[in-house]
Formats: C-alpha cells, sequence, structure tokens
C-alpha cells in the first residue's frame, strides 16, 4: 500500500506529539511492507506568523491532495492573552473543518484497566466502558449567522442553524457505526428546549427505520452530562450537535485517566484527519513531556479509517497497551518512574516492529 499523509503539526506540543506518530506509522509500513509519504504542512499561530493565515492555502492544497492527514495541536497563549488579536490560531481550526468538509468528528472513549487509578471514578464503573461520540462538527452555533454584538454593544447573538442534510449525514455514519458495535445510538439533545434539537430528533427518528437492528434512545443532554459520570458502561455510539459534544467529549475524557489518550477521527465525505483531542499544552512545549499516545492512537484510527488497514492499526493499538502494561509512559500518567516523549514513542515504535527488542528496565532497544 502506497500513501500519502499530510502532517500538519501546529502549535505547542504538536510537533513533539506528532513526531512519535509519525515514527509508529514508519515502523508499521517497514512490517508490513507499505509506503508512506509524510508531507508537512503549517497551521495555527506558526502558520499565522509565517503567512498571516492560521490555515493558508499552501496547507489546504497539501490536505486535499493527500490520502489523510495528521495533526497535532491548535493554540498560543499569545492569542489568548490579547482580546484584541484579529487573527486566532483556532480560526484555523475551524475554517479547515469547514474547507475540508470534516463534518463528523469520532471521539472514542475506553478505560483502560491499567489506568483505572488514574481516573476520577470508582473502579466498578469502570468495567467494559467503551463508547465513541459522534459530534457534528461544520454547523451549529459554531458557525450559524448571524452572530455578533448590537451597535450599542448592549446585546450579543449566536445562531444554532442546523438542516435535515447535516443531520441526515453524520446520523448515518453514526448508525453504521453502531451496527458494528454494540448496537445502541443515543442522540443527545435538548429536545425540550430548542427546535434544532426536535429536528435532530425527528431526523433519527425517521433514519432508524432503516436500521432496525440498532436500538435508538433520545437522552436530553443534562442527563447525558450525569449518566457518564455515574454509568458510563451505559454508552455504545453517542450521537449529538457540535455544542454538545464538544463539552460532552472533554468530559468523557477524563474517565479514561488522561486526556493525553484520546484519539480522534474527523470524516467527511472527501477527506479525513486524526488528531489527539487535547490542545498545544504551551506550558510543556519543548520540554519532552507530552503524552504522545493520543497521537500514536490517532494514527491508529487513520490506519483503520482512511486506508481500511485493521492488522496495521491494531498492531499500533496493542503496542500502546504493552508499553502502558510496562509503565512507559509519560508525567501525567506516572509521577515517580515515568519517561519523555521520544522515549515512550521509541518503545512503541520497537514493540510494533518485532524485529527489535526492548528492554523494559531501561527503555533500551536492543
Ligand atoms: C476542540 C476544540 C475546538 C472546538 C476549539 C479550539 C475551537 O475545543 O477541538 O474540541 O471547540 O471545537
Ligand atoms: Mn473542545
Amino acid at each position: 500500500m502506497k500513501k500519502k499523509i499530510a502532517v500538519l503539526p501546529g502549535d505547542g506540543i504538536g510537533n513533539e506529539i506528532t513526531k512519535e506518530a509519525v515514527k509508529a506509522l514508519k515502523a508499521v509500513a517497514d512490517v508490513f511492507d507499505h509506503e508512506f509519504e509524510f508531507e508537512y504542512g503549517l497551521i495555527g499561530a506558526e502558520a499565522i506568523e509565517k503567512e498571516e493565515d492560521p490555515f493558508p492555502w499552501e496547507t489546504e492544497r497539501l490536505c486535499k491532495s493527500s490520502d489523510a492527514i495528521l495533526f497535532g495541536a491548535i493554540g498560543d497563549p499569545k492569542y489568548d492573552q490579547d482580546p484584541n488579536a484579529k487573527v486566532r490560531p483556532e480560526q484555523g481550526l475551524l475554517k479547515m473543518r469547514s474547507a475540508l468538509g470534516l463534518f463528523a468528528n469520532v471521539r472514542p472513549t475506553v478505560s483502560y484497566p491499567i489506568l483505572f487509578e488514574h481516573s476520577p471514578l470508582k473502579n466498578e464503573l469502570l468495567k467494559d466502558v467503551n463508547f465513541l461520540v459522534y459530534r457534528e462538527l461544520t454547523s451549529g452555533v459554531y458557525f450559524g449567522k448571524p452572530s455578533g454584538r448590537s451597535e450599542d454593544g448592549e446585546h450579543a447573538y449566536d445562531t444554532i442553524l442546523y438542516s435535515k442534510e447535516e443531520i441526515t449525514r453524520i446520523a448515518r455514519m453514526a448508525f453504521e457505526s453502531a451496527k458494528s458495535r454494540k448496537k445502541r445510538l443515543t442522540l443527545v439533545d435538548k429536545a425540550n428546549v430548542m427546535a434544532t434539537s426536535r429536528l435532530w430528533r425527528a431526523t433519527v427518528a425517521d433514519l432508524s427505520k432503516d436500521y432496525p437492528e440498532v436500538t435508538v434512545e433520545f437522552m436530553f443532554v443534562d442527563k447525558a452530562a450525569m449518566k457518564i459520570i455515574t454509568d458510563p458502561g451505559h454508552f455504545d455510539v453517542i450521537l449529538t450537535e457540535n455544542l454538545f459534544g464538544d463539552i460532552l467529549t472533554n468530559e468523557a475524557s477524563v474517565i479514561a485517566g488522561s486526556m493525553g489518550l484520546i484519539p480522534s477521527a474527523s470524516l467527511g465525505s472527501e477527506f479525513k484527519l486524526f488528531g489527539p483531542i487535547h490542545g498545544s499544552y504551551p506550558g510543556g512545549a519543548g520540554k519532552n513531556k507530552a503524552n504522545p499516545i493520543a497521537s500514536i492512537l490517532s494514527a491508529a484510527m487513520m490506519l483503520e479509517m482512511a486506508f481500511g488497514a485493521k492488522a496495521e492499526s491494531r498492531l499500533i493499538v496493542s503496542a500502546v497497551e504493552e508499553a502502558m502494561n510496562h509503565g512507559i509512559v509519560t508525567e501525567d500518567l506516572e509521577s515517580e518512574k515515568f519517561y519523555t516523549t521520544e522515549q515512550v514513542g521509541d518503545a512503541i515504535a520497537a514493540l510494533i516492529n518485532s524485529d527489535k527488542m526492548i528492554d523494559f528496565n531501561t527503555v533500551t532497544i536492543i
């Protein structure tokens, strides 16, 4: 298999973590005799500095000419502290999602037994937690017009707008996914208050006729926020709109023990992007301490969802699990004996490449 992968490291720790994901992909390519070509592009604060645009045209062209995109992180405190900044790195993310039509954001929550002690939830709640959130990504309040301030500055407004078509295309993906899993789909909304939520319900209820094997459940977002914490094992596939999905996926991410573990896929009808759900962690940038696992697992999602390479994807996931089982983790997961970003990435790459041996005591690759 020959594939071109666009790599957009972005800001903060983006460089360090995507480097480790590329390492894992190269190890997979070695084992399976694939050819992956990596081409790098600018996004976020770095792109503003060099090109005055957080998602420059060259980056868009690179993404559109690649088979998949590996994304790092976006965000720089310089812009967060400047309320007058005209362009912000995050605009690059929204522009990219929209330009590439990445309408479905898939974020998994899996609880690894080895990390139970890191989860704020009680152990008995963590058994068998494995759910996916399908978050709508290119519409809703993030893109709804009008949005702004009244002339006198006394009022502000945002618009949530959804069309049946926008709901249908992501709902179909979520139904298909549920069909291949535990066959339960939970639509999270606020249909008791919002008209858009009622359109989501009606549309999903209609579609459910095409998927008789999938059990559909409707849940208000306030109840879902509680249930994710009190009974996370209940869920299989959650489908929700942009803003609710943003909030609930952050909530769900703490269940696994660290945000540094959660990968994601952003899918459209033409392009597919993969990257961690965490931000740019500016405090950790350049310190070789950020957790590369979310980025490495994003590479695993890429192999499966963009290239249909299941065995390759599985190999990365089991290498990650093995590294964690041997305590080869970064500081966020282990305060006493921890390893650097690079060491964790090296160990995972060595575990992928069965020709190499690893001494787990010293994390030396032999
Ligand atoms: C995310 C982020 C973004 C979002 C921000 C940075 C605009 O929080 O990817 O979840 O809200 O979508
Ligand atoms: Mn978010």
